[in-house]
Formats: structure tokens, sequence, C-alpha cells
């Protein structure tokens, strides 16, 4: 079944292999992906590699993370008083950015001009920044004041919520659209957002 899920997953959004983890510590899970990212990001600077496939790909992970983080994680450490209610808002508002960032580098035609080439390095910041920020103020608080059991029961629901997406297709440019329109109404977008 993971097999044939991985391997659909791969068909339909995607042919970069995201990996497919069903446990672990939510810490490690999280971190995994934050080096996928990275990942992702150098390929897409190299005009040598499949830009499109790349973008795609970063799309789709972007997506099913973002959303695995915020029904799962962000919840469950705020009601472990791990991280604030500000903080896990916080950490929405960036992925809101993340999202709009995305967007941008998935409507452009081509992937070999100098907008691409903007729109990527936009990209990188935003993402880069959240990264960091996230692994300072969320992940090592959950390290420090939630238990191993925890973090574990928290690593299953995050790789299921975040796999269950990458196999419904998440990452399209119409998915990431709505995503948009739905921070912004909900504020997230909104330039006092500080982005400290
Ligand atoms: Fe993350
Ligand atoms: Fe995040």
């Amino acid at each position: 079944m993971v097999a044939a899920g991985g391997y659909l997953a791969r068909m339909t959004s995607t042919p970069i292999d995201l990996g497919r983890p069903v446990s672990g510590d939510v810490v490690e899970l999280i971190l995994d992906d934050h080096r996928r990212f990275e990942t992702l990001l150098r390929d897409l600077r190299d005009s040598s590699s499949d830009r499109d496939a790349v973008r795609r790909a970063l799309a789709t992970l972007h997506t099913a993370h973002a959303i695995a983080e915020e029904t799962h994680v962000y919840p469950k450490l705020e009601r472990k008083d791990a991280i604030s209610q500000e903080e896990a808002e916080h950490g929405e508002h960036e992925h809101a950015e993340g999202h709009e960032a995305l967007l941008a580098v998935l409507e452009l035609k081509g992937t070999d001009t100098d907008a691409f080439d903007d729109a990527v390095e936009e990209l990188a910041k935003v993402l880069n920044h959240h990264l960091t920020e996230e692994e300072l103020t969320i992940l090592n608080p959950a390290r420090d004041e939630v238990g191993e059991r925890v973090r574990a029961q928290l690593g299953e629901a995050f790789a299921t919520e975040r796999n269950r997406q990458i196999d419904e297709g998440c990452g399209s440019a119409e998915q990431i659209r709505e995503l948009v329109a739905r921070a912004r109404r909900k504020g997230l977008l909104d330039e006092d957002q500080d982005d400290e």
C-alpha cells in the first residue's frame, strides 16, 4: 500500500522523490523535510536542472508540510505550552508568505528568465527565513518541553497528514491560490504582520 501510494504520488504530482516517512520523532521528521526544502531550493537555482519538475515538487512538499504542521503540530505544541498562540500564528503567517512566493514561481511560463530568477530569489528568502525561525523558536521548545512519547505520536500524525496531502496531489497552482486567498481573508498576509 505504502509503495503504491508513493508511486502514485510520484506519477501524478512530481517525479522527484519527496520521501515517505510513516513514523518518528516529529522534530526529526520536520527537520528532514527542511533539508529537502533546502535541496530543492538549490536545484531550483541551478539552470541545468529540470526546474519545472523542481518547482512542482517544492510546491507539493511545502503545501503538505505546512498543512500537516498547522493541523497537528502547532495546536499540540500550543496545548502543551511549548509555544504561544502568537508563535503559532506567526508560523501560519510565514507559511502564507511561502505559499504566495511559491505561487509567483509556479505562475511564470518560462524557467529561464530574469523574472523566474527574481521569483526564486524571493522564495528562497521567505523560505530560508521561516526554516530558521521555526527551528529556533518552535522545534527547540518542542525538544525541551514535550516528552518523547508525545513527539512520537505527533510524528505519526504529521507524517500521515503530509503523505495524505501528497497522495491527493496537493500543491497545484489552483490549490495554492486558494490557500493564499484564505490566508488573506484571515489577515495572515496583512502588512502589519511582524516579520522579525
Ligand atoms: Fe517546518
Ligand atoms: Fe513551518
